[in-house]
């Protein structure tokens, strides 16, 4: 009986168990058995191919608990549902842990309860593995165990010995008693995983906050049917303020021309040229975060009042008068909301330049990309930017835009609480 001549180690302690499909998922009923008897609560599940050589039965008998088997279960969804099952547990236990199971767990797939268990978990994985001497020494396995350990997986043997297939080395799994002193020094230390970047609290990060973007390009008239432009899609802008609408804030989105549709959630005010973004703009301040995505054209003409006609002096020559700055304005502006976030697009010299933009227009953070043909960033769907501080620079891997904008607004939201000033 549980309990009964042992000292309580694990009292209170909630471990899930993820038995797989090996011969040695019988030594897993001894392993439940001598967890009980530490105090431990443990909840199993069993992979398909666990049950050919174990029954539920046996370990519902051990486990005084219901077995879980199935990811499409609605009765165990409605009761503990599988995130729940996840979370629930201090420590996530896979014994026997299989090739087959740990190579899906390296790569993320999660085809039944097992593998979702575990990518879902916010916990820290204790794999005893189990396979043939050759199997575990097989270079994939070896690459999928050290790519567990990076994201934080721990591990128990296996150990060396005779096989149940008659071939002798590593790959027996460690005895129960093994695994029990495992768990016990593993539910000594803090079994969280760190969250993820990007993931944000319930409520929002940016709940109660207001925040402003400006998104695509700006159309600058040559006369009533032509104008200057560029080529930016409005993607980048458009996925930001979805990001920020979705952490909770109040999200003003001023938008060039764009194939786009209006993004849910979000305020937005359509312009053409730059000088109506501007005033856009400053009629939607105060704000606490200005996110400046858009691709201002840089100039504007004088645009004629009829069109221009083919004349006989040749080709007219546009002279070009500077737009103002939209970035630099809000940020030197009395109205300066608290952080205020810039783009530079550049075709060379991306660093130096934006660190250059940084400090021109007086802003707390450039977002730069490098736009030269060929990248793809202009109007297309990912995004490789580099993150360019007073204090530093850090580059990002390629993203898809959505992916950039979550990743952004996660760190502004961690800005702001850290009490970030100009
Ligand atoms: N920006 C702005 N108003 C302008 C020009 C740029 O608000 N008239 C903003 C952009 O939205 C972006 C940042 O300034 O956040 C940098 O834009 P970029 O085009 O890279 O730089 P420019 O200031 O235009 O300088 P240059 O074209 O010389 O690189």
């Amino acid at each position: 009986m549980a309990g009964v001549g042992h000292a309580q180690s694990l009292a209170a302690k909630r471990v899930l168990l993820i038995v797989g499909g090996g011969i040695a998922a019988y030594k897993s009923l001894d392993l439940v058995r001598r967890l009980r008897e530490r105090g431990a609560r443990v909840r199993v599940v069993m992979t398909a191919a666990a049950k050919e050589f174990v029954t539920p039965l046996a370990f519902v008998s051990v486990a005084n608990e219901k077995v879980y088997d199935d990811l499409f279960s609605a009765i165990d969804e409605q009761e503990v549902g599988h995130i729940q099952l996840s979370r629930d547990a201090d420590l996530i236990v896979v014994a026997p842990a299989t090739a087959h199971i740990m190579a899906r767990a390296a790569r993320g797939l999660c085809d039944d309860l097992a593998t979702t268990l575990l990518l879902a978990t916010d916990k820290r994985v204790l794999y005893a593995p189990a396979m043939n001497v050759r199997m575990w020494l097989h270079p994939a396995t070896q690459r999928n165990v050290s790519t567990l350990h990076g994201d934080g997986a721990w591990f128990v043997g296996p150990n060396v010995g005779d096989m149940a297939c008659g071939e002798y080395g590593p790959g027996r799994m460690s005895e129960p008693l093994e695994i029990v002193e495992a768990i016990e020094t593993a539910l000594k230390q803090d079994t969280r995983l760190p969250a993820p970047e990007g993931l944000l609290a319930r409520g929002g990060a940016l709940e109660g906050l207001h925040v402003v973007v400006t998104s695509g390009p700006t159309h600058e008239p040559i006369d009533p049917v032509r104008y200057i432009a560029n080529r930016s899609s409005g993607r980048q802008g458009h996925a930001i303020a979805v990001a920020a609408a979705r952490a909770g804030a109040r999200v003003t989105l001023v938008s060039g021309p764009v194939a786009l549709s209006d993004p849910p959630g979000c305020e937005v005010i359509h312009i053409k040229s730059a000088r109506d973004m501007l005033t856009a703009v400053e009629a939607t301040l105060p704000a606490d975060i200005f996110i400046a995505a858009a691709a201002v054209a840089d100039w504007r003409i004088e645009p004629a009042r009829d069109k221009i006609k083919k004349g006989e002096c040749g080709a007219p020559s546009l002279s070009l008068v500077e737009n103002p700055d939209i970035l630099a304005t809000v940020s030197q502006g009395l109205r300066r909301p608290r952080l205020v976030v810039g783009f530079a697009a550049e075709t060379s010299d991306l660093i130096r330049h934006a660190q250059e933009k940084l400090a021109r227009k007086g802003c707390d953070l450039i977002v730069a990309n490098d736009v030269s043909e060929g990248t793809d960033v202009f109007g297309g769907a990912t995004n490789e930017a580099h993150l360019v501080t007073r204090s530093g620079v850090e580059d990002w891997p390629r993203l898809r835009k959505e992916d950039l904008a979550e990743r952004l607004v996660a760190r502004l939201a961690q800005m702001i609480r850290a009490g970030a000033t100009p």
